[in-house]
């Protein structure tokens, strides 16, 4: 088994995802995700989305095609895919850590890049992976 990560952001369809809608998508996540060992991170803020999935690398390949196609979000843009000596977030089948505005312009290392008015979809692979550090540190693990 090759362990892997695969890290995208996308927009939200919905002009407003609710929290209902937002529910759905953890709910059906973590689901699927605990049958195929996949875990990872959903973040959701400004109508932007930035997800973390990792898991065997044919898994996680096959779970990104599907949730590419999935209607409730829209340009989805994968950021990084590279093999992972170990998970980031193993305890999470599909972990929902609430982040702020505030919270990611706090962010070091991503010289107000947020504060700028920069949303998840504007990320690329080296602030993906700022963004990444600093969740993987732990000052969200709830
Ligand atoms: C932002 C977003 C994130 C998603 N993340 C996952 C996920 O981590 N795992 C998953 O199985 N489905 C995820 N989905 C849902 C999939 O796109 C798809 O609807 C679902 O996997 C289909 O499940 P089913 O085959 O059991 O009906 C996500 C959808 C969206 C919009």
């Amino acid at each position: 088994m090759e362990l892997t990560h695969c890290i995208y952001c996308s927009a939200t369809t919905e002009e407003e995802l609710s929290a209902e809608g937002l529910e759905a998508i953890l709910e059906q996540s973590r689901t699927n995700n605990q049958k195929c060992d996949v875990t990872g991170i959903l973040l959701f803020e400004s109508g932007a989305f930035f997800q973390v999935l990792e898991g065997d690398e044919a898994v996680v390949d096959a779970l990104y095609r599907k949730i590419e196609m999935d209607p409730r979000h829209q340009r989805v843009t994968k950021l990084i895919s590279e093999p992972i000596e170990e998970r980031a977030f193993g305890e999470w089948s599909m972990g929902y850590p609430k982040v702020s505005t505030k919270d990611l312009q706090e962010i070091e290392g991503l010289n107000d890049f947020f504060a700028r008015g920069n949303s998840f979809m504007d990320l690329e692979e080296g602030r993906a992976k700022v963004l990444l550090d600093a969740f993987k540190k732990g000052k969200w693990r709830v």
